[in-house]
């Protein structure tokens, strides 16, 4: 038996100390770093998983076997997974609290349930709340068994024994290994318990779902360590008070990162929307200033949403820009831009913006709309409300293509959108359903076609 250690470990990233510190050098944060005791010698640290010494290989002696790809009973989600789960593979769903990760986890493991056996761990609620959900949202239950523990140890016992297809862990930070005795939730459990997890998995061809909160700041507790591990990191966002939850790939060894599952919470569970372009989009009769339309492509597919802007007289030394649904620096960017080629100043005035919907989009080509949206408000004018915008500004004031632009376009006269502004690099051929395209090569061009409307 190697003699256990004390260590000193960073809470949120996991960087090791051999004493206490109060700043961690590795992520920057103040307070984080808390005693653990260090982990024994790797031979006893896989409990049994340890695995054969592997050989080398000849690369054209590799053997692949056909991927088998599992169904999970949803469009959107085997969508954002790349066409559905691995056997054998480690899957990281993150979210906040009650943004429906059980809900979701449950409903694909009880249509998994009617092939094959499954195996549901419960750390937080008990099988009689697990069972009393699955029978309000009707699921089929066949050979799904369940089972509340907390100790990895037993846990990894019981599926030896039983040998489940598809093992769903309900929340890695509620797990804990005997190999360490820090509390269940630090960093070092996390990171033994889901490497224990995950190297089962390998091992035995089982696919993993591990459940992990989102702290406050949007990190996953003892986050990094994990995304490494595992093979598929998923998120959802939204807001709790919006019906939709939108699941985003943000690592994916399987398939395409970025992809964006969209589905509704109903009384009836997680319903998949499989046409989600215009969910976003609540227009109003009357058209209104600040408010602007644009095609966005989170994923694959095309989506229209309004971009709101608030601009206002600032009362303060340092104007406040805020943004929901975009990158506030990206903003402080623009609003340069804007100042430095077409002699618009929001120096003295507050700029607050406002994706509506709870989507959050991390691409450019929402940097012309952003800018639309915040000349609409400065100078308190509508723009017309079958007008779609998108493009992608660069710093010398130029506009810049977007991927995707026919099919952005096509999507917005298909929703009745009669005008549009696009850089002039993706400007189509052809006409749509009467659209009128006015491709912009410069961000003043853009702005004139902006003063004449
Ligand atoms: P849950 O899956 O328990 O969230 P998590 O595991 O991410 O913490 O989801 C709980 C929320 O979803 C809760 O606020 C209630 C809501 N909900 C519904 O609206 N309809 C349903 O059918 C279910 C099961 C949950
Ligand atoms: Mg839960």
């Amino acid at each position: 038996m190697s003699k256990n250690k004390l260590t000193f470990c960073c809470q949120t990233c996991g960087t090791l100390f051999p004493k206490w510190t109060g700043q961690c050098t590795g992520c920057g944060e103040w307070n984080t770093i808390a005693e653990e005791l260090s982990t024994p010698a790797p031979s006893s640290r896989f409990n049994g998983y340890s695995g054969t010494q592997a050989a080398m290989t000849r690369m054209t002696d590799v053997k692949l076997q056909e991927e088998i790809r599992l169904s999970s009973g949803s469009q959107e989600l085997d969508r954002v997974l790349g066409g559905g789960i691995i056997m054998g593979s480690a899957i990281l769903i993150g979210g906040d609290p009650g943004i429906g990760k059980s809900t979701l986890l449950l409903q694909a493991i009880a249509h998994l349930s009617q092939q094959m056996k499954v195996l549901y761990v419960t750390g937080e609620e008990s099988p009689q709340q697990v069972t009393l959900r699955a029978r309000r949202l009707g699921l089929p239950e066949n050979h799904l068994w369940l089972l509340a523990d907390t100790h990895i140890e037993n846990i990894l016992a019981h599926a030896q024994k039983e040998t489940p297809r598809v093992l769903v862990i309900d929340s890695i930070q509620t797990m804990h290994t005997t190999l360490l005795s820090s509390a269940p939730g630090s960093v070092g459990q996390v990171r033994e318990s889901a490497m224990q997890l995950v190297s089962y998995a390998k091992q035995t061809g089982t696919a993993l779902f591990l459940v992990g909160h989102v702290t406050k700041e949007g990190n996953l507790a003892g986050p990094r360590v994990l995304e490494h591990m595992v093979d598929t990191v998923l998120y959802f966002e939204g807001e709790q008070d919006n019906r939709y939850r939108m699941i985003r790939a943000v690592k994916n060894r399987f398939g395409a990162v970025n992809e964006l599952g969209i589905f509704a919470m109903t009384e009836k569970g997680l319903r998949e929307v499989s046409h989600p372009s215009a969910i976003f989009l609540s227009r109003s009769s009357q058209p209104a200033s600040g408010s602007i339309i644009t095609a966005t492509k989170e994923g694959s597919r095309p989506m229209l949403v309004e971009v709101q802007a608030l601009v206002d007289q600032s009362h303060i030394a340092n104007p406040r820009r805020l943004s929901v649904g975009l990158d506030t620096q990206r903003l402080s960017m623009l609003l340069a831009v804007l100042h430095r080629h077409t002699g618009i100043s929001t120096h003295s005035m507050d700029v607050f913006l406002n994706v509506v919907g709870g989507l959050q989009i991390s691409e450019p080509a929402a940097d012309l709309p952003t800018v639309f949206a915040i000349l609409s408000s400065l100078r308190n004018r509508a723009l017309p409300h079958d007008l779609i915008i998108f493009g992608e500004l660069g710093l010398s004031g130029e506009i810049r293509p977007v991927p995707g632009g026919q099919e952005r376009l096509k999507e917005a006269a298909k929703h009745g959108f009669k005008t549009a502004i696009v850089p002039h690099a993706n400007t189509v051929k052809k006409t749509l359903d009467g659209m009128k395209i006015l491709p912009v090569q410069t961000l003043k061009e853009a702005v004139d076609h902006f003063d004449m409307m």
